[in-house]
């Protein structure tokens, strides 16, 4: 029966073809259609940052640098307003979609050797603080095994700095 069913596909091309491109639109619907449509709609939240030129230069330090090597940025689960850190919302509100409209790439990541950078419940505080730790960071967290990026100008700690600043 099936055999059959499949002989006169394969014996009528025309069939064949109409059916493939069947297939294909289907499949270009479903993984290209729908997700663009799908994720068109988000509206910036407050937390969605247009970068200026300084932090956008950082996030393409972040990236040469390897920092997302180590740390990951996941999205914050709903038990992220619970807060376990110090007291509830410290780690930062539940993410949302539209939270992520301007980052391109998103540095979601894989590994975490260091802290994901999105839960982080006791940021450094100022943008000299971020530096401080770039240059030397075991002079902040001794033992740690985070390298020093006194290798890197000022001028580009600085713009690592003012990119961390705008994850909240
Ligand atoms: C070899 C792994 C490794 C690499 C590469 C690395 N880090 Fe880290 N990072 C760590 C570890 C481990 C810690 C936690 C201890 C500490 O604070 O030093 C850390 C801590 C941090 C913190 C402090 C988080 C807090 O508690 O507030 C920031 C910010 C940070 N890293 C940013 C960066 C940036 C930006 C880069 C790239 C320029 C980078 N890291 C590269 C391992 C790494």
């Amino acid at each position: 029966m099936l055999k059959q069913m499949f002989d006169r596909i394969e014996g009528n091309t025309g069939l064949l073809v109409a059916l493939s491109l069947l297939i294909f639109s289907m499949a270009i619907l479903t993984t290209v259609a729908l997700p663009y449509f799908a994720t068109n709609n988000y509206q910036p939240t407050p937390l969605a940052v247009k970068y200026t030129a300084q932090q956008m230069r950082g996030r393409q330090l972040y990236a040469q640098s390897g920092c997302w090597e180590c740390h990951s940025q996941n999205v914050r689960l709903p038990e992220s307003d619970i807060g376990t850190v110090h007291q509830p919302g410290d780690i930062g509100a539940v993410s949302h979609p539209g939270d992520y409209l301007y980052q391109n790439p998103t540095f979601f990541g894989q590994h975490r050797r260091g802290p994901d950078l999105m839960h982080v419940g006791t940021r450094w505080p100022s943008q000299e603080w971020m530096t401080i730790h770039f240059l030397n960071p075991e002079r902040l967290n001794p033992g740690t095994w985070m390298p020093s990026f006194g290798y890197l100008s000022k001028e580009n700690l600085d713009a690592i700095s003012a990119y961390l600043m705008t994850l909240k």
